[in-house]
């Protein structure tokens, strides 16, 4: 069953049934070497999942949950090993939706759903409802339909097993609040060497539409003419924080030039949060469109921003 969370929907099982967890990667298509997240009602219930709980996991916990934030921990033996993909750790967090919590509730004291995100493999995360059933129908037998996503992309997930602690995907906690409520310094993890996040590709998120990223109002014109040679008589949609005035859209339709296409304005996203929020229906609404092309300039680097941006270079990279 496909569940809300304030992140984007899951695809749930219970996280110590190794069938309903091959179900899921079924469901998704997703390759058995990515692990899932486990979602618990309360910090109380990790001591069934989680063979050592560090004393890092109060205060994260007291900040942060129920929240965005994914910690990595040692594995208990109550985890399938479809969970995690054969790894001595599993990814646990406390989702902040009511509807998800409620279905915790009911199944009872320690209960965990491993869930990844309810999209086919290597395809834009959902964040409603309809988006679930756009990427799944057929293959899932139901969608709790709890509104759309109040934050719009995943969890920020932080790995406690090395020191300094580091961040191995961005997400709407920051490494900075992290440290802070730490009381210590939180890395970011490179994305070098061999897989510390296995599914962390860095082609991922994908739209049929090729994304490309500028930074500036400026470079627009640029980014449209050589999108415009490249795919001549496509349609390009632009997406930015801030909407184009209708100078600036005539200026890029004659950017496009010879080549005949047309330039489609997207609803503009807002700022860091209000990117957050729509971006993944965006992406969607770019193949909905039938767009060649999705030019975007994304929002600056600080914060949910920098989550954002890692989610566009994954889109972008074919
Ligand atoms: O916000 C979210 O985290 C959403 C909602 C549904 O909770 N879930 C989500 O799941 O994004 P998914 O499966 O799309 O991404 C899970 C990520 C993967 O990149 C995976 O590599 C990482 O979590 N992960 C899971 N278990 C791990 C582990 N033991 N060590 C390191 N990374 C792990
Ligand atoms: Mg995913």
């Amino acid at each position: 069953m496909a569940v809300p969370t304030e992140t984007v929907y899951g695809l749930a099982a219970d996280a110590s049934s190794p069938e309903a967890v091959r179900r899921v990667f079924a469901a998704k298509g997703r390759p058995v070497d990515h692990p899932l997240i486990v979602h618990v009602a309360s910090v109380d219930d990790l001591g069934r999942w989680v063979d050592e709980v560090p004393a890092d996991v109060a205060v994260l916990a007291a900040a942060f949950w129920p929240g965005p934030l994914t910690l990595v921990l040692r594995r208990s033996r109550a985890v399938a090993d479809e969970v995690t993909g054969g790894r001595d750790t599993v990814a646990v967090r406390v989702p902040a939706h009511p509807l998800l919590l409620a279905v915790l509730a009911e199944l009872g004291p320690g209960a965990g759903l491993a869930a990844p995100s309810a999209n086919r493999f290597g395809g834009v995360s959902p964040t409603t409802a309809a988006h679930v059933v756009a990427d799944l129908d057929g293959r899932i037998d139901a969608v709790l339909d709890g509104g759309p996503c109040q934050v719009g992309v995943e969890s920020t997930i932080l790995d406690l097993g090395v020191s300094p602690p580091e961040v191995l995907r961005p997400g709407a906690v920051s490494a900075v609040a992290l440290g802070s409520a730490l009381g210590r310094s939180v890395g970011s993890w490179a994305g070098d060497g061999p897989a510390r996040a296995p599914g962390m590709l860095a082609s991922h998120y994908s739209p049929a539409a090729r994304v490309v990223m500028v930074e500036t109002i400026d470079g627009l014109a640029d980014a449209v003419r050589a999108v415009g040679s490249s795919s001549p008589g496509g349609r390009v949609g632009l997406l930015g924080g801030l909407a184009l005035s209708n100078t600036t859209v005539d200026a890029l339709e004659s950017a496009l030039g010879s080549a005949g296409g047309t330039v489609l304005e997207l609803e503009p996203a807002g700022d860091a949060e209000g990117f957050a929020r729509v971006l993944y229906d965006r992406l969607r609404q770019a193949d909905r469109l039938g767009l060649a092309v999705l030019v975007v300039v994304p929002p600056p680097a600080v914060g949910l921003g920098i989550a954002v941006r890692d989610r566009l270079a994954r889109a972008a990279t074919p």
